[in-house]
């Protein structure tokens, strides 16, 4: 037997009634995409609506023609286990998998190692882990082309924060040189990793420039109020915590807003109708206008659906009509979720310092600002590993094969990146010529999935 193939020969029969609707599909659990995996999360299931064995069809498709949804678990950063449907675990999305297979996707769901993972008291799910595994499980589906049920020219990744974040890096950074080497090593299926489409909510990427990108909208907001969770057995507990930005935290967000524009000049991001978005030393002008705009328009559509508009600050209604959001003001009433630097921690307790940790090493700084002022004995990752993993250094390059179609939201009362993040993404895919279809959903928190018909309605466009 080839070693990685996909068999169909071992599977449950699962009938479930999904909205309304009894359906029957095949899980075919636990199987191995890696030759030398090196933890318990290396596995992934594959879930296939019985149809397809039948020579049936489902929402119009076929075995051959359905498309591979890869929605995954990844959170905070950490291991991402595969998932199944019925799975009672906190990160798990075992009501998307139903969803998707009722509409005839073929759903493969791959786990991958995160920032805790450990094996032999070494840490093995530092970055780049989460997207070499993400990539391994990619090529394991096209490496089976023609065994596993559906159309491996047809995968969609999906995903929601850090797992959104994987999922947009799954997209921009197919076949790129810097994974290779690493997938060989842990013996990934001999095939490409570039895949067909990406679904992203509310994506935690862009770290090296998350930190300046969310001083630049909350600067001057001194008090935070996040959330603390923690997990008794299979419960998570959400305990709401605040506190002030000292005056040294105060002045690093001025010092981080300054460096905003920079960056976001140096991208040269121009609108639809080709106009350059760029901001002023302040950090005003058409960059920010556009993002402003995103936001009246996400309003404007609840108020044309007949809904309400009134558990946000900052907005001007005329007859019917959003003419005006006071951006200070709508931020004011949304609150800063995050100290300073809200990413690159000095401390090292952010998910993202310990995401750079390696296998001795739990946490590092990922930019040399915080390296420079840390609070704590600190190391810095290798510039080049953290833009491996940001999916924006990949556009306008040509060192991989970036994804045709993509879908990215984030919800308008998100606080916990910057607007200006997904904006960014967006906005370098359209100008590079991928189709894009970005919102933020009004009143939508850091969250996911929330819209599953509307997700699933734009894969049958673009697969159909
Ligand atoms: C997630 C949320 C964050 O605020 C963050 O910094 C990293 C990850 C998440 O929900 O996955």
């Amino acid at each position: 037997m080839v070693p990685l193939r996909f068999n169909e020969k071992k599977f449950e029969r699962q009938t479930v009634v999904v909205n309304g609707k009894r359906i029957t599909y095949r899980a075919f659990l636990d199987l191995d995409y890696l030759m030398m995996p090196v933890a318990e999360e290396q596995q992934l299931n594959v879930f296939v609506p019985e149809p397809y064995f039948n020579q049936g069809k489902v929402n119009r498709y076929s075995r051959v023609t359905a498309p591979i949804f890869m929605p995954n678990t990844i959170g905070g950063y950490l291991p991402g286990p595969r998932d199944y449907p019925g799975n009672p675990a906190p990160y798990s999305r075992g009501a998307t998998i139903l969803q998707a297979l009722a509409r005839g996707y073929v759903v493969v769901s791959a786990g991958v190692r995160g920032r805790t993972t450990q094996n032999g008291g070494e840490f093995v799910g530092k970055a780049p882990a989460f997207i070499v595994d993400l990539k391994a499980a990619i090529r394991y589906v096209k490496f089976n082309a023609g065994w596993i049920p559906g159309d491996t020219e047809r995968i969609i990744t999906n995903g929601t924060s850090a797992g959104g974040a994987a999922s947009a890096l799954a997209g921009a950074s197919g076949n790129a040189d810097f994974f290779t080497m690493r997938l060989t090593e842990l013996g990934a299926a001999p095939a490409t990793d570039d895949i067909f489409a990406v679904s992203a909510y509310c994506p935690i990427h862009n770290l090296e420039h998350a930190d300046a990108a969310y001083e630049w909208q909350f600067n001057g907001l001194n008090t935070w109020h996040n959330q603390q969770f923690s997990r008794v057995g299979n419960q998570l507990q959400v305990e709401p915590i605040a506190g002030k930005l000292s005056a040294k935290e105060q002045a690093l967000s001025t010092q981080l807003k300054a460096a905003f524009p920079t960056y976001v000049n140096s991208l040269h991001l121009r609108n639809d109708q080709e106009a350059p978005l760029t901001l002023d030393d302040q950090g005003q002008g058409p960059f920010q206008q556009a993002i402003v705009n995103e936001l009246k328009w996400s309003a404007q559509q609840v108020l044309d659906a007949g809904g309400d508009v009134a558990g946000q600050r900052g907005l001007t209604i005329q007859a019917g009509h959003v003419t005006r959001l006071d951006w200070a003001q709508y931020l004011r009433g949304l609150t800063r979720m995050k100290a300073v630097p809200a990413f690159d921690t000095l401390d090292l307790s952010s998910a993202e310092t310990q995401l750079f940790g390696n296998r001795l090493l739990a946490a590092r700084h990922f930019t040399s600002f915080a390296q420079k002022r840390s609070n704590v004995p600190a190391q810095q990752a290798d510039p080049d590993l953290v833009t491996a993993i940001n999916p924006v250094s990949y556009l306008g390059t040509n060192q991989s094969q970036v994804a045709q179609y993509w879908r990215i939201r984030h919800g308008a009362a998100d606080r916990d990146t910057s607007f200006a993040i997904p904006f960014i993404l967006a906005t370098l895919l359209k100008n590079q010529g991928r189709d894009v279809d970005l919102a933020f959903p009004w009143g939508r928190p850091h969250d996911g999935d929330y819209d599953l018909p509307e997700l699933f309605d734009w894969i049958d466009r673009i697969c159909q």
